[in-house]
């Protein structure tokens, strides 16, 4: 191992999906920062995504480093590039035993400003790639004996936005399904839950984050008087995605600096 010690994901093999951003230097969001982790923690990494040039550039970063690393496009919503990045994680180490399922976007306008073409492509990018990914993986994490799938979903499926009614519906879906799969597939030791982040600054949320007063809003906003960190919420997913949550399967990790549970100012 070039760097870190801990091994926690020691030969343990993860496809990350929606994990381009990991460019070292730059902004990262949650699945970049995890396959850094997992990397330093002794694992090898896959990742998915539709950005193929910062994914590239990650991963090469991340092969420099002496890490084991592949990228290959993922469209989360195209069963066939499932297949495809299934079969390059087990031709290239041998098994899969994580997967993150961290691909999103957002609709923006109110309900009846949205238009069917992004409604569906919100839906789908959230829940295709759950129903897909899980059924991708599922046999090859069945052969190794088990596995546990991370679904990021977000605070968002708990608790309402102006807008983003596709985003939010999506989110919620993402709890039931995981629950589901949970159930569907406990007997082969693959273990499901969701992480349910808060307001985080990630490549997702930059033009919030910058917009002074918008962040400030939400500061606010969190009990906890803060934005999360990247590493605050990849702690959350790692744990789960690690064996120390061995027992731990159907539910969800809520990392939100407590914004859920208050009311808030009006
Ligand atoms: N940042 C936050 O505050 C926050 C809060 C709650 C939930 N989330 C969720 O966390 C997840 C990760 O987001 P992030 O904040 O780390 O930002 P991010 O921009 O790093 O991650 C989103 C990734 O999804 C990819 N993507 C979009 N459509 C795709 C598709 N069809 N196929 C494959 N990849 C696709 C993007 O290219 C991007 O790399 C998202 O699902 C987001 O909704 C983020």
């Amino acid at each position: 191992m070039p760097d870190g010690s801990a091994g926690r994901f020691e030969n343990k093999v993860a496809l990350i999906a929606g994990g381009a951003n990991a460019v070292e230097g730059r902004l990262m969001g949650f699945g970049g920062v995890c396959a850094w982790r997992i990397l330093r923690e002794g694992g090898r990494v896959v990742i998915g995504d539709i950005d193929d040039a910062t994914g590239e550039e990650a991963v090469s970063q991340m092969q420099k480093a002496g890490f084991e690393a592949e990228y290959r496009h993922l469209d989360v919503t195209s069963e066939s590039d499932w297949q495809e990045i299934v079969k390059l994680a087990v031709d290239s180490f041998g098994s899969l035993d994580v997967l993150i399922n961290a691909a999103g976007t957002q609709d923006k306008e109110s309900i009846e400003k949205t238009s069917v073409d992004d409604w569906t492509r919100t839906m789908d990018v959230t829940n295709r790639m759950m129903f897909l990914g899980t059924r991708a993986v599922a046999p090859e994490m069945r052969k190794a004996g088990g596995g546990s799938i991370v679904n990021i979903s977000s605070m968002a499926a708990l608790w309402s936005a102006m807008y983003a009614s596709a985003y939010g519906a999506s989110r919620a879906g993402m709890i039931h399904f995981t629950h589901t799969s949970a159930v569907q597939l406990g007997a082969d030791n693959i273990r499901v839950n969701a992480v349910m982040p808060g307001w985080v600054r990630t490549p997702f949320t930059d033009h919030i984050w910058t917009d002074g007063a918008l962040r400030e809003s939400r500061d606010k906003r969190v009990p906890m008087g803060r934005w999360g960190t990247v590493e605050e919420i990849a702690n959350g997913i790692l744990f789960l995605a690690s064996d120390e949550a061995s027992y731990v399967s159907g539910t969800e990790l809520l990392i939100d600096g407590a914004t859920s549970a208050w009311l808030g100012p009006m």
